[in-house]
Formats: structure tokens, C-alpha cells, sequence
């Protein structure tokens, strides 16, 4: 193995890259299939793989992946070379259409991007094989012990490559914009199932080697296993969950709902394309809410609430099958693409199957959660724009609530403008005339204007299309989302605040929502006594809702209500979910700027966090590695 020298790349890409350009202009050329990648070395338009055929072992012991990945691969006319991402891999061998090759070649490594590996092929070469091994530097992998897990008996593995990290337990062009089927054999410890996004099996198999097809093209960022002492249960013909066996019984009974949301979410905007919906959930140490990895969605265990009450999560990673794993993010730049679209649907969803109150309690704490994103990054204001620049940064960066809620906020401002029924004639058939495609900002936008806009140009600047888009901020013509179940909540608070009795107030049947909108709405002022007199009534802090908990948390940090300081600690050392870390972290650090208390727990707490946890707890702790 030689290591090719950053210039000399730099060197091919500006040469073919000329070579482009020089194009006699008579000449009939074909646009190029794909945009360049942002954040992947793979340059598509020369060679791209279609079909991956991977056969792996996972060891517990080393806590290493290894074994190969075959790509049925398509070389341009005259290009003699096919680039993968890697990163952190350890590569070992490289077989073109079957033959051992010693030309390839490893690039300088990059910050988060990791290695290019380049392999020499010709116009006839069909597949490319590698043979590899992951590292201590899989960032990808979490490998939990038996004391991380519900059953404490077996130790735990899963994946999560969204957004650049598949690279770094595969080698992949792990862009959005490159789709292929995969199809892959697992081998584990015996007496784990494996799973993938991807057939599943429902039992274990005491051979330890499980296979797996997916016959979707799927971008790499959907690649995902999952392996365990996990047991199946269904809730309806198309959808099931898979869990720990401990936790099996409460998670089916959480997710009753889910063969009506995949068959409202159906009704709105076309057939499933991915046959089956199952979820499984993972230890809590998992750093999101949920993944949307096809077939099987990843989701943490802080959704099990007793109630049903936190569902609208399953709706969101449902919703995905639609808007984002079959009309995909080009680029890491149009995630709100993926994300903007997808909180729409997961609202539409709800209300489909809980009524329009619920669904727009969703969008007014969403509302709520935007404007305090806006309000946080009013100094780098570049990244509230829809449309993202994150060219030389990691996209991890970009991931904010503006793709989710501002995104959210243009699609809803878009159907009441032109009305329901036309919105969703034209969701549908974004939806289906892209299926299996990539989509970026500028085309959907095209698309916007010529299939549903009225074009006449006056009432098109009323749309403010540009502004929402590709400007900071929100438009003036956002729509304002009320709700007369939240003004009975604030109504209550207020009695409360003046009472300081939890008498005078009527609480009955509030939902998860009502009691998240109270929380969110006692003013900073608050008095311990009074957060006292609220914690014996309603006991906050020994609650099993973990929304409701992450809220009462902060506001306990904040008002230095100590009685919740051993919850607090705990919920930091159980809970690896990055949405709850930051800002409990970051209260703890507000609370006390020496940050002794904040990095007292992170020591505790940080050997149970996945490295997307860390990565950006490390930094807000400044904790030197
Ligand atoms: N695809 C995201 C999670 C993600 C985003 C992973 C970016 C890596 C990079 C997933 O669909 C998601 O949005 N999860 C949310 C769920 C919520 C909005 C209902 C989460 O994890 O909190
Ligand atoms: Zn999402």
C-alpha cells in the first residue's frame, strides 16, 4: 500500500475537473447524474457503486467489525479510478472483479471527513472489493456492556451513521446523493440477533450468522445494524417492535398505534415503499431521539412514558420512509429537505389519528423551540437559513431545529396559503414523481413554482419563497398556530402564580403536552418554594416522562432547587440522548461558571455516551482528551 500525497489528488481532481470544462461547446454532453458530493471524497460522475454485498463478523471481544465489502460498481467511459470514503478503517486487502490488486491508495486524512481510498479500475471493471477493519475510531459504534443494557446479561452493539459516520464502521461513498441495494452477512456470538435496515429476522438464530436484503437503493447514511439479546413482538400486519426482552411488553404496548399511523401517513401521500415498519429500542445511552433507518427504525427508550404520550417521535421516523429515505437530501446543505418535510408529515400524521388539538400542541412547542434556536444563534445568523453552506465543516454542525421547525413553519405557511387540498396533491406527487431520487433546495424549488405556486409575479413575491429560503430569520407571513387547550394551561399558571395554591387550579386530564407547556411557561422568577409546592403535587422530579423531566430539570438548575439534584444526576448518567444533554449540561455550567458540579457528573455519566454525545459535550465541558 502506498499513501498518495494530498497534492497529487488535488492534482487528479483539478486535471479532470479541467478536462471537464474543455468541452468543445458543440459537443452534445450529457449533464453529469450526480452533484458533486460535499462531504465524501467519492467523485460519483466517474465511478459509483450500485450494489453492496457485505459480509462482516462483529467481535465483542475486540469490539471490532471486520471482514469485506463487495461493490458492484459503474466506471465512466475513460476513468480509471473509483473513490471510498473511509475513515478510521483499517484497510487490508483490495480485489478488483476478483483479483487481488496492490493499486490502491489512501489519501491524507481530513478532519471529520477521514481517508479517501482510491482504487485503479478500468471502463470493464464490475466490482471492487475490500476487505477491512474497523478501530477503536469507529465513531459510529457504540459496543455496550452487559451493565448498559435493560437485561444486564449480554453485552449490546448498535450503529448510527447520519450523518458522516458510516464511513467509519464501512468503506462507502457516503454521500446522500449515491444510492445502492445492499445485501449482507452478519456473523455474531450465538446467542445475539442481528438486525439491519433491512429484512430482519423475527427469532434468534443459534448459528450466529444472519442474512439480510435490501432490494431499495438506499443512501449510505441508512446503513445500520443493531445486535443484541432482542426478542420481536408484532402490533400489526406490516409493523412490530424489537426489544430487550425486559422491555419488550411495555414497548409494544407504547407503540399500539403504529400500524394507523403507517396507514394515515399512506392516505396522505402514497403507498409504504419499504413493505415493512418495525422499531426497535435500543438502551438509553442511544444520542437520539430516533433514526430512520429504513425498515427499522432506531429509537431510544426515553419514549417508553407509560402513556403513549411520546409517539409523535414514531410518526417523525415513519414520515422519513417518505421524506428523506425515498426522496433523499442531495446534500448535507438541503437537510431541511429531509427534516423540514419531515416534521410537517409527522404532524399531519398525528392529527390524522389524534385530531388537530394534538397536532397543533406539537407545532406551538415547536414554534417555542425555534424561536429559542433563533434567539441562540442570533450572532452566527448565517445558520438559520433553511438552505445551509457547510462546505469545509462537519455537518453534524448544521443540525439545528431551524431545518426542523423553521422548515416545518414554510411548508405550513405553504398550505394555508394555497389551502390543504392543493398542498397535498403537490406533496404527493413530490413525492412520487422523485420516488428513490435525490432532491435538492433549488429543484424542489422549481418544482414549487411550477406545480403549485400561481405564478403570476405579483402574488409569487407574496409567498416571500426567497426569504424563507435563503434568508436569515422568518418572513412576516408566518402562520400563527394557536391553541385553546394551551390558553387554558397558561390560564392555570397564572392562578398559580398568584395563589401560590395548587388547589385553586384545574389540572385534570391534562396531557403530556399541556403539562410541557405549563413547565415551559413558569417564569424565571419562580420562587423554590413555590417549585416546591408544584414538585409535591405533581412530582415533577420523580417523573417517568422524560420530555417532562428534561424540562423541570433545567428549570430546577436554573432556580438552584436542590431537591432534584440526585434526579438530576442520574437522569445525566442513565440517559445518553443529546437533545436532554446539552442543555441540562448547559444550565449546570450557567449555574455555576467553574463548571466543578457540571464535570463532577460528565465523569460519570460519560463512559454510557455515544461519541455524537461526547463529541459535543467535550467541547462544551472543555474537556482536553
Ligand atoms: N434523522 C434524524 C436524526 C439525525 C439527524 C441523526 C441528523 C444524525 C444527524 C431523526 O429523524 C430525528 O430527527 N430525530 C429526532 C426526532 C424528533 C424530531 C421527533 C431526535 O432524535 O430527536
Ligand atoms: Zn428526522
Amino acid at each position: 500500500m502506498r499513501v498518495l500525497s494530498f497534492c497529487f489528488l488535488v492534482f487528479l481532481s483539478v486535471l479532470s475537473s479541467c478536462s471537464e470544462e474543455k468541452k468543445p461547446a458543440t459537443e452534445a454532453t450529457e449533464p453529469p447524474k450526480f452533484s458533486t458530493p460535499i462531504h465524501s471524497f467519492s467523485r460519483p460522475n466517474q465511478a459509483v457503486v450500485d450494489h453492496l454485498n457485505l459480509d462482516i463478523h462483529v467481535d465483542f471481544e475486540s469490539k471490532k467489525i471486520s471482514g469485506s465489502a463487495t461493490y458492484d460498481i459503474r466506471v465512466t467511459t475513460g476513468e480509471n479510478r473509483i473513490i471510498f470514503d473511509t475513515r478510521n478503517l483499517e484497510i487490508k486487502s483490495v480485489s478488483v472483479d476478483g483479483v487481488e490488486t496492490k493499486n490502491w491508495w489512501l489519501g491524507p486524512e481530513q478532519p471529520f471527513m477521514g481517508v479517501p481510498l482510491e482504487v485503479e479500475v478500468t471502463d470493464s471493471s464490475k466490482q471492487v472489493s475490500i476487505s477491512y477493519a474497523t478501530t477503536s475510531g469507529a465513531e459510529a459504534l457504540q459496543w455496550l456492556s452487559p451493565q448498559q443494557t435493560a437485561g444486564k446479561e449480554h453485552p449490546f452493539l448498535f450503529t448510527q451513521s447520519q450523518a458522516i459516520l458510516a464511513r467509519t464502521w464501512l468503506p462507502c461513498q457516503d454521500s446522500p446523493g449515491i444510492r445502492y441495494t445492499y445485501e449482507a452477512t452478519v456473523h455474531v456470538p450465538k446467542d445475539l440477533m442481528a438486525l439491519m435496515s433491512a429484512t430482519n429476522p423475527t427469532q434468534l438464530d443459534t448459528s450466529g450468522v444472519y442474512h439480510f436484503r435490501m432490494d431499495q437503493p438506499i443512501p449510505s447514511y441508512l446503513m445500520a445494524l443493531s445486535v443484541g439479546n432482542l426478542e420481536f413482538e408484532s402490533v400489526g400486519d406490516r409493523t412490530g417492535v424489537y426489544a430487550e426482552p425486559s422491555i419488550l411488553a411495555t414497548a409494544t404496548y407504547e407503540f399500539a398505534d403504529m400500524q394507523k399511523m403507517l396507514e394515515a401517513a399512506e392516505k396522505l401521500y402514497g403507498p409504504y415503499a419499504w413493505e415493512r415498519y418495525d422499531v426497535i429500542v435500543l438502551p438509553p445511552s442511544f444520542p437520539f431521539g430516533g433514526m430512520e433507518n429504513p425498515r427499522l427504525t432506531f429509537a431510544t427508550p426515553t419514549i417508553l412514558a407509560g402513556d403513549r404520550s411520546l409517539t409523535a417521535l414514531v410518526a417523525h421516523e415513519l414520515a422519513h420512509s417518505w421524506s428523506g429515505n425515498l426522496v433523499t437530501n442531495s446534500t448535507w446543505n438541503d437537510f431541511w429537505l429531509n427534516e423540514g418535510f419531515t416534521v410537517y408529515f409527522e404532524r399531519r400524521i398525528m392529527e390524522a389519528v389524534y385530531g388537530e388539538d394534538y397536532a397543533n400542541m406539537l407545532a406551538i412547542l415547536g414554534w417555542q423551540d425555534l424561536e429559542h434556536t433563533l434567539e441562540e444563534f442570533k450572532d452566527t445568523p448565517n445558520d438559520t437559513k433553511l438552505k445551509l453552506d457547510l462546505m469545509g465543516r462537519d455537518p453534524d454542525d448544521g443540525m439545528s431545529d431551524i431545518a426542523y421547525e423553521k422548515g416545518y413553519f414554510f411548508l405550513r405557511t405553504l398550505e394555508e396559503q394555497v389551502g390543504r387540498e392543493k398542498f397535498d396533491a403537490f406533496l404527493l406527487k413530490h413525492f412520487t414523481d422523485n420516488a428513490f431520487k435525490t432532491m435538492d433546495t433549488e429543484r424542489f424549488l422549481e418544482n414549487l413554482k411550477r406545480d403549485l405556486l400561481d405564478d403570476s409575479e405579483e402574488k409569487y413575491a407574496g409567498y416571500k419563497i426567497h426569504q424563507w429560503v435563503y434568508e436569515p430569520g422568518l418572513p412576516s407571513n408566518v402562520v400563527n398556530v394557536g391553541s385553546s387547550l394551551f390558553a387554558q394551561v397558561e390560564g392555570q399558571l397564572d392562578a398559580f402564580m398568584s395563589s401560590n395554591d395548587v388547589t385553586a387550579i384545574d389540572t385534570a386530564n391534562w396531557t403530556t403536552h399541556q403539562w410541557l407547556h405549563f413547565l415551559r411557561k413558569i417564569p424565571a422568577d419562580v420562587t423554590l418554594e413555590q417549585m416546591s409546592t408544584l414538585d409535591k403535587a405533581y412530582l415533577f422530579t420523580s417523573t417517568g416522562n422524560s420530555e417532562i423531566a428534561a424540562v423541570w430539570y433545567e428549570l430546577a438548575i436554573d432556580r438552584g432547587y436542590k431537591a432534584a439534584d440526585p434526579a438530576i444526576e442520574q437522569f445525566l448518567i442513565r440517559v445518553g440522548r443529546r437533545k436532554f444533554l446539552t442543555p441540562l449540561y448547559s444550565a449546570l455550567i450557567k449555574a455555576d461558571p467553574t463548571m466543578e458540579r457540571a464535570r463532577m457528573i460528565y465523569e460519570k455519566a460519560r463512559p454510557n455516551y455515544h461519541s455524537v454525545s461526547t463529541n459535543t459535550l467535550d467541547e462544551l465541558l472543555q474537556i482536553e482528551l
